[in-house]
């Protein structure tokens, strides 16, 4: 059997309040959307204990590559249209999957992952460049509360 993994809403709420507090404060000290990046990734993994892996891949001439990212070794480059992250990308919508394997043509970076969340990450025009992905050794790891807090971290990164 797999595990289940819930925090408490309101611990989750009060956790997540207070990282995009600290985040908000330290991408203002950098213009770079990198930077930005890397920032909030570290932060995100290191304070929210079943973020198992936490990162960006990035749109770069209709390919999708890994950027900054924290955990365990990962795809460098997703095959188009296939898995979690292009569907954030095509559908242009936060994908919650509570269990990866349930989910089409999903890729297993590393087979330890059960359960996933996608935010397409948009440029200051709006633009779709890329995703936030993040995945938890857990089932069901996600739900809206992590779905609307990490769509207004993503919008830090363009600020
Ligand atoms: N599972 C993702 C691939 C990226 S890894 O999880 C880090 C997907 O299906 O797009």
């Amino acid at each position: 059997m797999h595990k289940i993994f819930n925090m408490d809403k309101t611990k989750k709420e009060g956790r997540y309040s207070r990282i995009y507090k600290q985040l908000d404060e330290l991408v203002r000290k950098s213009d770079n959307p990198i930077s930005h990046m890397a920032t909030v990734v570290a932060v995100l993994h290191h304070k929210m204990e079943y973020f198992f892996w936490t990162g960006f891949y990035l749109l770069q001439n209709g390919r999708l590559l890994v950027g900054p990212y924290q955990g365990p070794v990962a795809c460098q480059e997703l095959a188009k249209d296939k898995g979690v992250c292009w569907a954030g990308i095509s559908r242009g919508k936060t994908m919650v999957v509570p269990d990866v394997h349930q989910f089409p043509d999903h890729i297993a970076c590393d087979s330890r992952s059960k359960s996933e969340i996608v935010v397409p990450l948009r440029n200051k025009k709006q633009e779709i460049i890329g995703v936030l992905d993040v995945d938890s050794k857990d089932l069901a790891s996600f739900d809206e509360i992590d779905a609307k807090w990490l769509e207004k971290m993503v919008e830090l990164v363009y600020g």
